[in-house]
C-alpha cells in the first residue's frame, strides 16, 4: 500500500496562495471570472478566491485524462461551465499540470467561447513530463516527476483531504 510523504506542508501552500492572489489582483482586470477544474482544484479554488480582493464570479469545469497514476492521453470533458464567457476576463484554475494535455484541451475549449482574456494559474507544475506547449501565467510550485496527493489531489479517489501536498511512494 503506498504511503504519503509530505512534500509541501499546508502552511507553505497557504503563503504561496496569498502571493499568487496578490499577483493576480495586480495584473487582472475585474470582475474576474474564475473557472476551477474539477475535481482536483476544488481546494485550491476555495483558498485562492478567499485570498483575492477584487470582485469575482466562480464556475467549474470537469475533465479527465487520468487512470491510476498515469495519463491516458485522451482528454474527456465530463462537465462544462454554466455561465457564458464572452467578454469576461477568465482565470482558469488547475491543480497540477503534468503532460499539459488536459490544460491544452481546456484552454482550446474556453478560447472558442470568446472570453475577453484567458489566464491560467496552476498550483503545481511538473514540467519534465510536458507533451503540449501550454501557457501558464502563474505557478505555485514547480515539482519533480513524482505522483502527489493531498490539497484536493487524489489517488483513486483518496487523499484529497490531506491539508498539504504529499508524494505517494511505495512502502
Ligand atoms: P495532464 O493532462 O497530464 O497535464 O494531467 C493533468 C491532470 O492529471 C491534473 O489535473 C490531475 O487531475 C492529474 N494529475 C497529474 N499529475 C498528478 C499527480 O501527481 N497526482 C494526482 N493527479 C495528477
Amino acid at each position: 500500500m503506498p504511503s504519503p510523504r509530505v512534500l509541501l506542508p499546508a502552511g507553505l501552500i497557504e503563503a504561496r496562495v496569498h502571493e499568487l492572489a496578490a499577483a493576480i489582483d495586480r495584473d487582472v482586470p475585474t470582475p474576474l471570472h474564475v473557472i476551477g477544474v474539477l475535481t482536483g482544484a476544488f481546494v485550491f479554488v476555495a483558498d485562492l478566491v478567499r485570498a483575492l480582493r477584487g470582485p469575482l464570479t466562480v464556475d467549474f469545469i470537469a475533465a479527465s485524462s487520468y487512470a491510476g497514476t498515469s495519463t491516458s492521453g485522451q482528454v474527456r470533458l465530463l462537465q462544462d461551465t454554466t455561465l457564458p464567457l464572452d467578454g469576461r476576463d477568465v482565470l482558469l484554475v488547475e491543480d497540477i499540470v503534468d503532460t499539459g494535455l488536459t490544460l491544452q484541451a481546456l484552454q482550446d475549449h474556453l478560447r472558442a467561447r470568446a472570453p475577453r482574456s484567458l489566464r491560467t494559474v496552476a498550483l503545481l507544475d511538473k514540467p519534465s513530463r510536458r507533451r503540449a506547449g501550454v501557457r501558464l501565467d502563474y505557478v505555485g510550485f514547480t515539482i519533480p516527476d513524482v505522483f502527489v496527493v493531498g490539497y484536493g489531489l487524489d489517488y483513486e479517489g483518496r487523499y484529497r483531504n490531506l491539508p498539504g501536498v504529499a508524494e505517494l511512494a511505495d512502502e
